[in-house]
């Protein structure tokens, strides 16, 4: 390894850990992912657990919470917590209009996320971060994993002149990507958007590489080919470097809370023929500064 990726995953890993008072926080790596317990989502929190819970989630950037029974409404009251609820796009033909309905069955002709990506960068202000509440696991009792990697740590492990050579650069992220092979309901719109290619996280100001390979299509100051090698350059690092990421194992009622803005995920398809449930509820971000 380079002497700068050392210092990056150094910079993370001696982090001195926090005193929590109300929550136990345990890390899943040292670089990404916490399990969070000592809390029941069934019930109104206080505004120590709250802060406690926010600072765990800017720290590890997702947490996990077991055998949480929980209401679609215990599901939105906790996210409405960090900020407005966003309404699913395209809108669900029936149910609540924020709830996203997560399954997967041997018939299912789409398996959501089956591959690395951030949610909805196609569009102008993706979400802050989404709550996935795992119901129902594949009955072999294993398969169906989520992996989430840290995107801040992926842009520190990049040489300090490639950091500099992408700050100055945008990328366009169009849906088109990730509606290829499906057909959009009739009359959505379907997004497209330039970003920065390097973003600050809105809350601790640290930098994030914000390209995926579901939605990022170009960078408008390169030449078509020279976008495309330095993207599937960018887009190999995730899979490549296998300390970027977590792997959640689902247990039944788990609900895992992740920041969109600085974490790709990876639903896992390992489980034909087998089914998989859960509700997704996410909350609004807001827009994207370099
Ligand atoms: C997604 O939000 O991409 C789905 C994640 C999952 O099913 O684990």
């Amino acid at each position: 390894m380079e002497q700068y990726e050392l210092e990056a995953i150094e910079r993370l890993t001696t982090r001195t850990p926090r005193d929590y008072r109300t929550i136990e926080v345990r890390t899943l790596t040292p670089i990404i992912g916490a399990e969070v317990s000592g809390v029941d989502l069934s019930q109104r929190l206080s505004d120590e657990q709250l802060d406690e819970i926010r600072t765990a989630f800017l720290d590890h950037h997702v947490l996990v919470f077991r055998d949480q029974i929980i209401s679609q409404e215990d599901h939105k009251r906790f996210a409405g917590h960090f900020g407005e609820l966003r309404p699913v796009n395209p809108p669900p033909p029936q149910g609540d209009p924020y709830v996203l309905e997560i399954s997967t069955s041997a018939e299912a002709a789409n398996v959501a996320g089956n591959g690395w990506h951030a949610d909805g960068t196609d569009d102008a202000e993706p979400s802050l971060g989404s709550m996935l509440y795992i119901t129902r696991i594949p009955e072999a009792g294993s398969g169906g994993d989520t992996l989430f990697a840290n995107m801040h740590l992926a842009y520190d492990m990049l040489s300090p002149a490639m950091r500099q050579f992408l700050d100055g650069l945008t990328a366009i992220h169009d849906g088109h990507i990730a509606w290829r092979g499906h057909t959009p309901p009739e009359g959505y719109v379907i997004p497209r958007t330039e970003h920065p290619l390097v973003v600050r996280h809105p809350e601790t100001d640290r930098k994030i590489l914000y390209v995926n390979p579901a939605y990022t299509e170009s960078i408008p100051q390169l030449s078509a080919d020279e976008s495309r090698a330095l993207l599937d350059m960018l887009f190999r690092m995730v899979p490549n470097r296998a300390l970027l990421s977590c792997r959640v194992h689902w247990t039944p009622n788990t609900l895992v809370f992740w920041d969109n803005r600085c974490v790709q995920h990876h639903a896992t398809y390992d489980y034909y023929p087998h089914t998989r449930y859960g509700q997704r509820v996410a909350i609004n971000g807001g827009p994207l500064k370099g």
